[in-house]
């Protein structure tokens, strides 16, 4: 009996020590931890139960027999986060590089599975150098088998990733496929292929960083979600976001309990709109005043300025907060802001999380450059998502709803249930100068003193149109508010439609605008 005790302490302690001692420090060096301290750190303390510790891969050629290292290169199990069931995956750069062999493969493939069974959060730590070389076709299968999981899971589990070594080639698609991506700042990079073949390719120089780092992929690509400064903190926010998120497309995201009181008022929200209607402000503060404690968890921050997407809480529950951003590019709808909206809209509404949209825009950006680029094809893809979502939908006019983008942004018409406006609410086809060129443009090519009746007609046209009131008399508008109410109003709103049912006609998917 001791024997057999001693052998499998001895067996474990070969897999705990991974790649073996030199490569453990190599990778502290290289600022990262190893797969094992992730997982401990990210758990719950003491939660984490691995499986699959004593798999080995079966290859047989090019001398891989001899090397058998218990584990084949992936730490996976599950654990406790804040009490929660979540299951996880390490890819361990130490063992092989952490590369994907058939049963390094099946072992994720068998967690993803088991998360998806028992509705559970599936999180994948990526620190691999891709498929492992020598296993050819059976690693492609590997992936191939990993992607087709990370596909059927989507909508039923959240899906969460973390770039924090290199993640390249075929490998990049299964995070891409997964909700979030976090990216640890320079230790992890995304590519489909890498400078080495870019160069021989395209004649570029690019370096990795460059090509793939962290704030490539937040500030440019949009490939992901978060940037961070090293592990701990990638580790920390994964546990910070999942706070905010069910467990399952079939709950209801954890209440949190706050001694912010929902009745809170805020007098300064009442002068927050400037006088000059072009003048920025920063949503930012709204959106802070309005949250419980104001705590706010923006997503990709770094992409797309000019809209802002994140979660909050309101009265304890979670909400996902889409709101433009004045203070870049004037808040207007371009293609970027497009895609990222309808990302986030689709993700709460797949998974019961009701949706609160602030909004102040002036338009789709006008220029040659979205028109190519498909714009009229990436707005409706906002406007598809806000339109499907069944979700609780929330939305508050602060300034400027204008033309089409009144439309798509979660407009009454597109089933939103209740549809405030501040006073300052300007709802109409478009910007008064805009409208008084087209309407007048005889009077004031004719006009003695054409500013003087520009301004004459500009005021009219405010006074008429451009204010809350006309679509609150229709309807369109269920109420307009004084600002510093905001947040005890939508938390009484959010309330009345604890309850909500809504569905969508019986269809296979629908077609979104790709
Ligand atoms: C097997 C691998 C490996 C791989 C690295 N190793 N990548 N073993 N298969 N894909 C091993 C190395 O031999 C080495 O072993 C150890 O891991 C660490 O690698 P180093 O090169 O020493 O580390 P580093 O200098 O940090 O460079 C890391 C790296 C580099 C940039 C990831 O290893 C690399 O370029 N690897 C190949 C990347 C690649 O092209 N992969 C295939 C992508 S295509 P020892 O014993 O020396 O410690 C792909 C297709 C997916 O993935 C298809 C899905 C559709």
């Amino acid at each position: 009996m001791n024997d057999t005790r001693q052998v499998l302490k001895d067996y474990e302690r070969r897999a705990e020590l991974g790649g073996g001692e030199a490569r453990l420090k190599r990778q502290h060096a290289a600022g990262k931890l190893t797969a094992r301290e992730r997982m401990e750190l990210f758990f719950d303390a003491g939660s984490f139960r691995e499986i699959d510790k004593l798999v080995t891969h079966r290859c047989r050629d090019f001398g891989m027999d001899g090397e058998l290292i218990p584990g084949d290169g992936v730490v996976a199990g599950h654990g406790r986060v804040d009490g929660r069931l979540v299951y996880a995956f390490a890819q361990d750069f130490t063992v092989f590089g952490g590369s994907l062999s058939e049963t390094n493969a099946s072992k994720i493939v068998k967690i993803m599975d088991l998360a998806v069974r028992n509705g559970a959060p599936i999180i994948g730590l990526n620190d691999s150098g891709g498929a492992r070389i020598q296993e050819g076709v059976l690693s492609l299968g590997g992936y191939a088998d990993i992607f087709l999981r990370n596909t059927l899971a989507s909508g039923v589990i959240p899906q969460i990733s973390a770039i924090m070594g290199p993640c390249a080639g075929g490998a990049v698609y299964s995070p891409a496929i997964t909700d979030f991506n976090v990216m640890v700042r320079e230790s992890s990079y995304m590519f489909v292929t890498g400078p080495d073949v870019i160069r021989t390719v395209t004649h570029e120089e690019v370096s990795k960083e460059e090509l793939g780092g962290a704030m490539t992929h937040n500030e440019r690509s949009g490939v992901a979600h978060f940037a961070v400064e090293d592990d701990r903190e990638c580790l920390a926010l994964i546990r910070t976001l999942l706070g905010y998120l069910p467990s399952n497309n079939l709950d209801d995201a954890p209440r949190v309990e706050t001694a912010d009181p929902d009745s809170r008022e805020d007098e300064r929200l009442n002068a927050l709109i400037p006088e000059a209607p072009n003048q920025p402000y920063d949503i930012l503060d709204l959106i802070r005043s309005v949250a419980d404690d104001g705590a706010f968890l923006e997503v990709h921050r770094h992409y797309a300025r000019n809209i802002v997407v994140g979660f909050a809480r309101l009265g304890g529950r979670s909400v996902g907060i889409v709101a433009n951003q004045p203070a870049h590019l004037a808040g207007t709808l371009d293609i970027d802001a497009s895609v990222k909206g309808a990302r986030f809209v689709r993700f709460c509404d797949a998974f019961n999380i009701p949706l609160v949209t602030f909004e102040d825009v002036p338009g789709f950006l006008p220029g040659t450059q979205q028109e190519y680029g498909g714009i009229i094809r990436h707005g409706a893809k906002l406007l598809f998502a806000f339109a499907e979502a069944t979700v609780p939908k929330v939305t508050v006019i602060t300034r400027k709803a204008y033309g089409g983008a009144y439309c798509v942004m979660a407009s009454k018409h597109i089933r939103t249930d209740l549809n405030l406006a501040w006073p300052t609410a300007e709802i109409a086809v478009m910007g008064p100068d805009g409208a008084v060129n087209i309407l007048y443009r005889k009077e004031l090519q004719e006009a003695s003193d054409p500013a003087a009746v520009r301004a004459d007609r500009v005021r009219e046209f405010r006074e008429k149109l451009a204010n809350p009131f006309v679509a609150a008399a229709r309807g369109f508008i269920d109420e307009v508010i004084e600002p510093s109410t905001t947040r005890p109003r939508l938390i009484a709103a959010l309330r009345s439609l604890d309850g909500k049912r809504d569905t969508n006609p019986p269809k296979k998917h629908g077609n979104i605008p790709l």
